[in-house]
């Protein structure tokens, strides 16, 4: 069988569309790998520092009414588990968030935390 240079070029190019529709299906940006990227940064301060302070240091009014941690003290060790189960359920006066934020939100912002430390 014969197939002409046109016939083979289209059959290139609709291979190339589905190629290329594949790697966006699989690659593409899934909800969760935007918010990965999307990083602990925004989710830390859109919920996290009005209490704890954008600099960790727990000194807003909020963060000394509620006596939030200071996330930057020696007394406090970040521990990814804990902390992550602590900022799901909450305690005391901090609120859970386990309705608020994915876990791979959560598992962002402890991980975000932890720059506090330095
Ligand atoms: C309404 C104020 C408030 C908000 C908002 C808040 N926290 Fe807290 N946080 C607290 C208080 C108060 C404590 C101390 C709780 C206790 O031990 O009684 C605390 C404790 C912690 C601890 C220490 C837990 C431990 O036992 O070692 C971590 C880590 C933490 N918060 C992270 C976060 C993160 C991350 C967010 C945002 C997703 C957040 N907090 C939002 C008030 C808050």
């Amino acid at each position: 069988m014969q197939y002409s240079f046109v016939t083979l070029a289209k059959a290139a190019a609709l291979f190339a569309t589905i190629f290329a529709a594949l790697i966006v299906f699989i690659w593409g940006p899934s909800a969760e790998r935007v918010e990965a990227q999307r990083g602990g940064a925004a989710i830390y301060s859109q919920n996290c520092a009005r209490c704890h302070g954008s600099d960790g240091r727990a000194q807003t009014q909020k963060g000394r009414q509620t006596k939030a941690v200071d996330l930057t003290s020696d007394d406090w060790t970040p521990d990814t588990d804990h902390d992550a189960r602590r900022v799901a359920n909450g305690k005391g006066s901090m609120p859970p968030f386990k309705n608020k934020l994915t876990q791979a939100e959560i598992n962002a912002v402890v991980q975000y935390i932890r720059r506090f430390k330095r």
